[in-house]
């Protein structure tokens, strides 16, 4: 059998923004297979946003190639494809809302596709279902609540449907609770088959995918399991980046148990947070 080429496929690329001494990429390589899910971990200015936009061709590499399902982003011919390909959700949901209704914003890459207008008007009663706007299809973006707002973002990206999911700190922006929701709704979509790279700080979030890319100084410093990640305490500083709280609190455990035992539980938990 003839194994699938890799949906996105990174060579040995550098990029470097114009008046700018350092690279913000440096000699990346990487692999996604159909069907991954991906989480591109690193601290601020480690280069994750930069690598986002090199996915569909939004920004070309310096020196090496991006190839996408197979295709160079270099070749203008390739970029209809590649776009329709992947699709992009940014941090802030203001700055990637474009029209008057939820509906129409849901609607505004169907048009620029091309569909009859009555599939647009289907997909965006479809997607409004699934991501919990079918009541608010009418109403103007500006009165949405956070969580909302990217959920309409969401469902514009997806209503396109994209082979690939690109997240660039989709739900720094969100309440802890719409963050979850919002968390969840990915998740399903990569159960359903689309590909996801998650890029964000947040290691918590981090940590629930089964495959993680560390990103330190525009260079992969891991990529693997989490699992082996959070177990190298040296890799972890290397990234500059806070652990989950479960890691922290597995590392007290295990140092604890040299010391003499708390006695009770509010000891216990006094310890843990000192
Ligand atoms: N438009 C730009 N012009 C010049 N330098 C830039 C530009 N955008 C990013 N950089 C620089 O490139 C490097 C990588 O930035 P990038 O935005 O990719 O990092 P990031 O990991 O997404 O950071 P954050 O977590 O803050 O979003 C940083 O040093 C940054 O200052
Ligand atoms: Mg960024």
């Amino acid at each position: 059998m003839m194994s699938q080429p890799p949906i996105i496929s990174l060579k040995s690329v550098t990029f470097g923004y114009p008046d700018v001494r350092s690279l913000a990429l440096d000699g990346v390589s990487l692999e996604v297979a159909a069907g991954e899910f991906v989480a591109v971990a690193g601290a601020n200015g480690s280069g994750k946003s930069t690598l986002a936009r090199l996915f569909n061709g939004l920004l070309l590499p310096g020196a090496g190639n991006v190839l996408i399902d197979g295709k160079n982003t270099r070749d203008r011919e390739n970029l209809n494809h590649i776009r329709e390909t992947v699709a992009m959700v940014f941090q802030n949901p203001e700055s990637q809302i474009v029209a008057a209704t939820v509906g129409d914003d849901i609607a505004f890459g169907l048009e620029n596709l091309g569909l009859p207008a009555e599939q647009i008007g289907l997909r965006v009663q479809e997607a409004g279902c699934r991501f919990g706007l079918a009541g608010l299809l009418d109403r103007e973006p500006h009165w949405l609540s956070g969580g909302q707002k990217q959920r309409t973002v969401l469902a514009g990206a997806v209503a396109m449907e994209p082979r690939v999911l690109v997240l660039d700190e989709p739900a720094s922006m969100l309440d802890p609770c719409s963050r979850k929701e919002f968390m969840a709704l990915v998740r399903d979509l990569w159960q359903d088959g689309t590909t996801v790279v998650y890029l964000s700080h947040d290691m918590d979030e981090v940590a629930r995918a089964p495959r993680m890319i560390a990103l330190s100084e525009g260079k992969v410093s891991f990529d693997g399991d989490p699992h082996d990640f959070f177990s190298r305490e040296g890799l972890m500083a290397e990234t500059n980046l806070r652990p989950p709280l479960a890691v922290r609190l597995s590392r007290f455990l295990a140092s604890a148990g040299s010391k003499p035992p708390a006695l009770t539980l509010a000891e216990l938990v006094k310890r843990a947070c000192a």
